[in-house]
């Protein structure tokens, strides 16, 4: 069969309207550059949607990955395998929590902390206590579970019905949330940095009283760490910022070192909610993606990578505000470690185009605001490249508006 050609047409005929992808193909990538065919060097402040934590060819990260796929690929969880027990002793060494669950993707860490919490609900003797809520424009993933508990309508829409018995707190909202959680309540799911819904931080009086009604209402506290976990925000969990103990963590995206894993991390009293065959997968906890997940957190310890996602995100605010002082096309910046978000005047799609065209990768959330993910390795060089070509982008719109 003659290959066919890597471009937007062809790929419209090939695959079902998921994606909006650029007009680029990559064939590699360096540190936190990617490479097009044309070897053209693209300055990746996106990392693969928060997942190349360590940017493109990292030794270690090769190492493990080669070493275990060269001697166990897969066996499934019929067996012992100790990649799986190295991750999850690690997981449960930061996080200081008890018991672990592997998946493949972020949805699916969120289905199993959905199913974990009504099972525990039941377990309570309480049949009326179902109630799953979530905070509005939060994002927690595709699948029906999931997807029931994301807020925007464009995720929603032409699917319903979807899950029962869950519902939305308005983000931030403390008289809202005194309102909805009760006796009902099994699980109250937050994002305590949200990411699709354009990089916004829950306050500490809302976790505080979250906290407070949980002692009250006995429901479980599941922070949804996929995009803000494993060190992106300074820490190895966005929700340690706050001082708060989850019941449950649900990772993905940077945790298998770019392959696809995820897990449900789970304090004591969620030990022995599931029972065999309760829950489970095929590939869930792959020893490759586990091993590969290892050398990743190690290499962000030994790296002192999260002291460089607060300290590099930290310039790159110092930086942005300095930019917003001369662009009126910047409304608001929010920076939580290398989570950093820009709202604009108009669709910011705008300049994930224009950046394109200048050899750097943004991304686009929420409509109007530009979210900038780059690798924890990223330095304060590509830093200053990304600043220089927003101020050129910005400089020219200007010059083009004012004829000036
Ligand atoms: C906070 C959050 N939760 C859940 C998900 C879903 O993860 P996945 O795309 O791996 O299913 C995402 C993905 O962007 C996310 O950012």
């Amino acid at each position: 069969m003659k290959p066919l050609p890597v471009t937007l047409e062809t790929e419209k005929t090939l695959f079902f309207h998921n994606y909006a992808r650029l007009p680029l193909t990559i064939t590699h990538g360096e540190g936190c550059w990617l490479v097009s065919e044309e070897g053209t060097r693209y300055l990746d402040m996106i990392s693969g949607i928060g997942v190349n934590a360590l940017g493109y060819g990292d030794k270690r990260l090769l190492q493990a990955i080669t070493d275990q796929a060269g001697k166990l690929i897969h066996a499934s969880n019929l067996f012992l395998m100790k990649p799986q027990f190295d991750l999850a002793a690690k997981l449960i060494e930061v996080s200081g929590l008890s018991k672990v669950f592997f998946a493949n993707s972020g949805t699916e860490a969120i289905e199993a902390a959905i199913k974990l919490s009504r099972k525990r609900a039941a377990m309570s003797g309480n049949d009326d206590k179902k109630e799953v809520l979530s905070l509005s424009n939060c994002f927690h993933g595709r699948t029906y579970g999931a997807m029931s508990l994301t807020a925007k309508a464009k995720y929603t829409d032409g699917f319903d019905p979807l899950l029962p018995e869950t519902g939305m707190i308005t983000f931030n909202d403390i008289p809202d949330l005194e309102a909805k959680v009760s006796e009902k309540t099994a699980a109250v799911f937050i994002e305590p940095v949200q990411g699709e819904g354009g990089i916004h931080a829950l306050s500490c009086e809302f976790i505080e009283k979250l906290v407070e009604l949980r002692k009250r209402f006995d429901f479980l506290i599941v922070a949804d760490e996929i995009q803000a976990g494993c060190g992106r925000t300074g820490r190895f969990f966005s929700y340690m910022h706050f001082g708060l103990q989850p019941d449950l963590v649900c990772l993905a995206k940077p945790l298998g070192g770019g392959l696809p894993l995820a897990a449900v991390i789970g304090s004591e009293k969620m030990a022995d909610v599931f029972s065999y065959g309760n829950h489970g997968t095929t590939f869930g906890g792959n020893p490759v993606a586990c091993a590969a997940g290892l050398a990743m957190i190690e290499a962000i310890e030994a790296d002192g990578l999260m002291d460089n996602a607060s300290n590099t995100g930290k310039a790159m605010l110092d930086a942005l505000r300095e930019l917003a002082e001369r662009h009126p096309q910047i409304l608001d910046i929010r920076q939580y470690g290398l989570m950093i978000g820009i709202t604009v005047d108009k669709e910011a799609k705008v300049y994930v185009e224009k950046a394109l065209q200048k050899h750097v990768l943004v991304n686009a959330t929420s409509q109007n605001v530009i979210r900038l993910l780059p690798p924890l390795t990223i330095g304060r060089e590509e830093v200053q490249r990304c600043i220089i070509v927003l101020d050129e982008i910005l400089t020219e719109e200007n010059k083009e508006k004012t004829g000036i």
